[in-house]
Formats: C-alpha cells, sequence, structure tokens
C-alpha cells in the first residue's frame, strides 16, 4: 500500500475482507434501477425495461454510471415449460428476454433479473432451488448481467414452507451455495453479479462475499423515513464488510416516494452514497421531479459511492458528543477515500449547528493541519482546519475533504 494511503487509512479499523469470488465483478457498488417499487408485479415488463433505459440516457443518468436496468419479481410464467425451463410471461416479454437485453446492451446498458432460492419467489412464482444449473443456462442465453436472489419459499421447518420462514431448516448459506457454484461455473461463458437477497439473515455480510457480489443486509426499504432510520443507522456495524468485489447493499432507494419528505430523501442518498451501498434506483423515472432528479444526479456523491478503494463510511464520535442510540442515525460519518477522506454530517434526530474539526475525524487525526475541503449539496467549499453547517432535520451533509496538506 502506499505510504500515504497507509497513513490516510491509519485512523479506521479496516479488515481486509478476501473477495472469495474474485471475478473482476462488483469492483464498485452497482447503479442501476430496479422495478419492484415501481408498481411491484406490473412493472416486470419489457415495456418498463425498454423505457427506463432510453430515460437513463435522456436523463442523463447513463452518463453518471446509471448501468443496471433490473427487472424483480413476477416476469415468468406462474410454471416452468415441459422440459423444466422458466418462461418469460409472453405478455410482458411479446419477445422473450433475449430480445430485450440485446436492446439495452446496445445502448450500452446491463440487465438485471430476479431469481428465488426456494421453490417458489416471493410472489409466487418458480424459484430456483434444484434446477441452478439449468436456470444458469437460461440466464447466460439470455445475456443477463446481474441475478437477484430472494429468500422466500427456502426449506423451513413449518410444512407447507411458508414464504417468510421464521424457523429454516440450516443456514442461508446452504440454499445460496448451488447458485453461486452454478453461477462460478458458468462464468467463463458469462460474468453474471450475484446479489444476495436474504434480507440480512445469518448475518449475510460475514459471508456475503464468498457467495455473491453484494448483498442485502436487511428486510425491505418500504420507502419511509423508519426504514431509512432502520437501515441507515445499521449500516455503521458492518461497514467493515464491504470492499471492492463484495459490498453490502442497503436496498433499492426509495426516492420519490410519498412517505419520506424532501431532506429525508437528500438524507436517504447520501447516507447510501458514503456507505457504498448499490445506487439502485427504485422509482418510475417518468414521474421523478426535479427536486429527486437533482439527488440522484449529484455527481459528487455518485464519484464517492464510486470511488476506487471501495471503503465504506462509519460513525466516530468527536470529543463531547453523545454516544451513539441504536436505531438512530448518528450525526457523525467518516470513511477513507482513494484521494481523501469523506464527512458524514447527518440531522438524524434534530436540527442544528453541526460542526466538527478535523483533526477529530478518523484519517484526518493528528495535529491541527489546514485542508481543503468541499460539500456536496451546496456546493460550499474552502480550506480550514474544520467545517460546521446549520442543517436541518433529516437532512444531511457531505464534505469531501482532500488530503492535500499545507494549502
Ligand atoms: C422481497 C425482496 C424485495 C422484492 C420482493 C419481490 O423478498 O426483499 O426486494 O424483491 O421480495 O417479491
Amino acid at each position: 500500500m502506499d505510504s500515504w494511503k497507509s497513513v490516510l487509512l491509519s485512523g479506521f479499523a479496516v479488515l481486509e475482507v478476501a473477495s472469495a469470488l474474485n471475478d473482476g465483478v462488483g469492483l464498485k457498488p452497482h447503479m442501476g434501477w430496479s422495478s419492484w417499487n415501481v408498481a411491484q408485479c406490473n412493472s416486470a415488463s419489457a415495456k418498463y425495461a425498454l423505457e427506463t433505459a432510453d430515460k437513463f440516457i435522456s436523463l442523463g443518468l447513463k452518463d453518471l454510471g446509471y448501468e443496471y436496468i433490473n427487472i424483480d419479481d413476477c416476469w415468468s410464467t406462474k410454471s416452468r415449460d415441459g422440459s423444466g425451463k422458466l418462461v418469460p410471461d409472453p405478455q410482458k416479454w411479446p419477445n422473450g428476454i433475449k430480445a430485450v437485453t440485446d436492446q439495452i446492451h446496445a445502448k450500452g446498458l446491463k440487465f438485471g433479473l430476479y431469481g428465488c432460492a426456494g421453490d417458489k419467489t416471493c410472489a409466487g412464482y418458480p424459484g430456483s432451488e434444484g434446477r441452478e444449473k439449468s436456470d444458469v443456462a437460461q440466464l447466460v442465453s439470455w445475456g443477463v448481467d446481474l441475478w437477484k436472489y430472494d429468500n422466500c419459499y427456502t426449506p423451513c421447518q413449518q410444512n407447507p414452507r411458508p414464504q417468510t420462514c421464521q424457523n429454516p431448516v440450516g443456514n442461508t448459506k446452504q440454499f445460496y451455495a448451488p447458485m453461486r457454484d452454478a453461477l462460478m461455473a458458468a462464468s467463463s461463458q458469462r460474468k453474471i453479479h450475484f446479489n444476495l437477497c436474504n434480507w440480512g439473515r445469518d448475518s449475510v455480510w460475514t459471508w456475503g462475499a464468498t457467495y455473491g457480489h453484494s448483498w442485502r443486509m436487511s428486510v425491505d426499504n418500504w420507502g419511509d423515513w423508519a426504514s431509512v432510520e432502520r437501515i441507515g443507522s445499521a449500516a455503521a456495524d458492518i461497514y467493515n464488510y464491504s470492499a471492492p468485489g463484495g459490498f453490502n447493499d442497503l436496498d433499492m432507494l426509495y426516492l420519490g416516494s410519498s412517505k419520506i419528505n424532501a431532506n429525508q430523501e437528500k438524507l436517504h442518498f447520501a447516507l447510501w452514497a458514503i456507505t457504498k451501498s448499490p445506487l439502485v434506483l427504485g422509482l418510475d423515472l417518468n414521474k421523478i421531479s426535479s427536486h429527486t432528479l437533482g439527488i440522484i444526479r449529484n455527481k459528487g456523491l455518485i464519484d464517492i459511492n464510486q470511488d476506487s478503494l471501495g471503503k465504506a463510511a462509519t460513525i466516530f464520535r468527536p470529543p463531547g458528543a453523545a454516544a451513539p442510540v441504536k436505531g438512530k442515525i448518528y450525526p457523525y460519518w467518516a470513511g477513507p477515500l482513494s484521494d481523501g477522506v469523506v464527512i458524514g454530517l447527518v440531522a438524524g434526530t434534530a436540527a442544528g449547528n453541526y460542526k466538527v474539526d478535523f483533526k477529530d475525524v478518523p484519517g484526518l487525526k493528528g495535529q491541527t493541519t489546514t485542508y481543503a475541503w468541499k460539500e456536496m449539496y451546496t456546493g460550499q467549499s474552502g480550506t480550514g482546519t474544520g467545517v460546521a453547517f446549520d442543517i436541518g432535520l433529516h437532512d444531511m451533509r457531505v464534505v469531501k475533504v482532500t488530503t492535500t496538506t499545507g494549502v
């Protein structure tokens, strides 16, 4: 490691997590869109996929790095065909899946699809249990780039298996291994990003990197402030498990939800960005507001999320600050970047003036030094030994401090 980088990282408890898959996929948190929040089953169609691909281009999202068009649950028919193959619903995919992936690839974008480790998906469509190799062969033949893999109707002590099992037979790992192995066996033909969706069960962050390229670390983001708080606060404890090749997935960005306000939207996006979550838009791009569009096109935040170091920010406690409260989003966050340090200041529980001295920030600790800084929502920048912002309730500021000392 470069000496300046090791100095930079010295303030953080760095755990190098080996990426066992090590296939060059998922070196940065993936960026894209998912059909699920838009209209659940009804949006799992070619029409939505292609319209969204066009929107990625017309709204400038592709140029900012948004890449994956992910179709979630309900894209297939309710049963397999006579030879056990998955069948795209002809109503939703009149020309099949391949025709759509070809068009999406021609636009320079990628295509994701959804399956399940159990015998049915959460919405009751065919799951892949026991059919992994054959299903992967289909994904390869269609040109699929990402496979989200859910945890419904998996082996359970209850009979018949419920949709969401509370007392599973064994560890989720066992349900995900056959699909991982099938994908790895096919990787010389096609590299497919494997997105584990076991809702954070069995501390998936401790083993996710050996099974997939990203893993959901919680139950769903329901599009309300309570979800942002629950998921965002939990990300602090597990930051160390994210690294190039395997990232904690905080779930889709539920921006534009009627259940969160303008400040909460900003906080939601910024916190997902600095914790290196995949940035997967869960909203209808035909109905996006200019406020939301401004947030998702914030290049400074995107660059921080996509930084090549791939290290997630976590909380730190400056002198005199109150202790973190479980389930609440702590005001002070920081994480290393390849060319500096990112600081998050979060008004998670109260509006106020939030300030921080750079000498108290992990990665910048030590003597009083003058640094250059820039804030990503207001565009303010300066040089100095610290920053202070008035922040409204549930809003957030993200400051990038460059390691250029002595300015
Ligand atoms: C849930 C999953 C959601 C969505 C839904 C589809 O289990 O967490 O993200 O995929 O299933 O039915």
